[in-house]
């Protein structure tokens, strides 16, 4: 082998000292990183094994090409192979490990599961929803973010009506929305205002405008308020009512007002007052009491020497009508507004509004309702 080449002469050491430096390298390395490492260190595009290969080809004598490639091959195959079982190794170990950490002990007895309680205010409005469902009320719906003409124009608000001012309502400034001009003293905003409506109402109106009569719906919702104390929060539920129909007159009112509370309250004989009262879109506007006993502060549904308020109701405002293109001399009807968290209050004995939306998870669990559909 005097008359070797340098290339081949090298090729035959670097081999012998590639598999022994290898094999050194790969008794230190400890980790799926390293061995990586170390891979490309030998076989990686740049790596020693891959270069010596590429400088066969200067070797001029076949015989040695053959044998000097088969000499490399063989040292890729050695390291490789080395690297592979080492890699086997590691992953037996890591699982080895995963699984003593991991263990599962399958004689401990289950954990109990947490269930969710239902809000008093979802319950409440389910119920209500049912009771009139029964009456043969269907359920309609209004967007929150409402315009000036449906929450108050439509529904016969007079222009300078205080409901409209801000103290009451959360205007909502949108482009292209003419800001209210309180510089000029004009308090009303222009019609297409926008704002958080302040009541259920306006239900009336859009169902009106995109149906055809006789109507018989309820719609429940959120509404909103800039008002905050013991008895408001900024945003309460209400349930809408509304009938439209031929020869409607206040005594379907009354009787389907008397039947709601009677199952609602589920008491036979509880005492239904209706008083005189205003509201822009019905006339005659009536609010509607039940008998109560206040005792120690607290209120006991049924008969005693007081009442209490529970919803506003009347019927509907021929303006109204008019507004949504109803001959008033051929439809008639009632509507009804009442305040979702105060029924619940006075059916479930919660003393305070605020407390509904403070997301007290104790709270929930007092006053919640399982979800399993009993009473509890
Ligand atoms: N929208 C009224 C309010 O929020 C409640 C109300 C009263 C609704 C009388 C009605 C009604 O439909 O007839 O104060």
């Amino acid at each position: 082998m005097s008359d070797t080449p340098v290339y081949f002469q090298q090729i035959v050491e670097d081999r012998a000292l590639l598999t022994a430096e290898a094999i050194v390298e790969l008794s230190k390395c400890s980790t799926l990183e390293e061995l990586e490492t170390i891979r490309v260190k030998y076989l990686g595009k740049n790596g020693t094994v891959t270069t010596l290969l590429k400088k066969l080809g200067s070797i001029s004598s076949p015989i040695e090409k053959k044998e000097a490639g088969q000499y490399l091959n063989e040292t890729k195959q050695d390291i490789e192979q080395k690297i592979e079982e080492k890699k086997r190794t590691f992953k037996q170990e890591l699982l080895t490990k995963q699984l003593s950490a991991e263990w599962v002990d399958v004689t401990l007895p289950p954990r109990p599961e947490v269930q969710g309680r239902i809000h008093p205010v979802s319950r409440t409005m389910a119920e209500i929803s049912a009771i009139f469902a029964a009456q043969g009320f269907a359920v309609a719906e209004g967007p929150e973010i409402e315009d000036d003409y449906h929450n108050f124009t439509a529904l016969n608000f007079p222009e300078n009506h205080p409901a409209r001012q801000m103290h009451d309502t959360f205007f909502l400034r949108g482009e292209g929305q003419g800001a209210r001009n309180e510089e000029k003293g004009n308090l009303d905003p222009p019609p297409s205002t926008l704002l958080l409506r302040t009541h259920t109402s306006p239900v009336q109106i859009r169902t009106m405008q995109s149906g055809k009569p006789p109507f018989r719906f309820i719609a429940p919702g959120r509404t909103f308020r800039c008002d905050s104390d013991m008895t408001h929060t900024p945003m309460f539920h209400q349930v809408e009512g509304f009938v439209i129909d031929k020869n409607i007159h206040m005594g379907h009112l009354k009787g389907c007002i008397e039947s709601f509370l009677r199952a609602f309250f589920e008491m036979d004989n509880v005492p239904v007052r209706f008083r005189p009262s205003f509201f822009p879109f019905t006339e005659p506007s009536a609010e509607v009491d039940i008998g109560c006993k206040r005792d120690k502060g607290e209120i006991k549904i049924g008969a005693g020497a007081d009442w209490l308020e529970v919803m506003g109701c009347g019927m509907v405002h021929p303006n109204v009508l008019k507004n949504c293109k109803l001959d008033p001399n051929e439809w008639q009807g009632f509507a009804f507004g009442m305040g979702v968290e105060r029924l619940a209050m006075l059916k479930y004995g919660i003393p305070d509004l605020r407390t509904f939306f403070e997301s007290d998870i104790r709270w929930l669990k007092h006053y919640g309702f399982s979800s399993l559909g009993d009473a509890s």
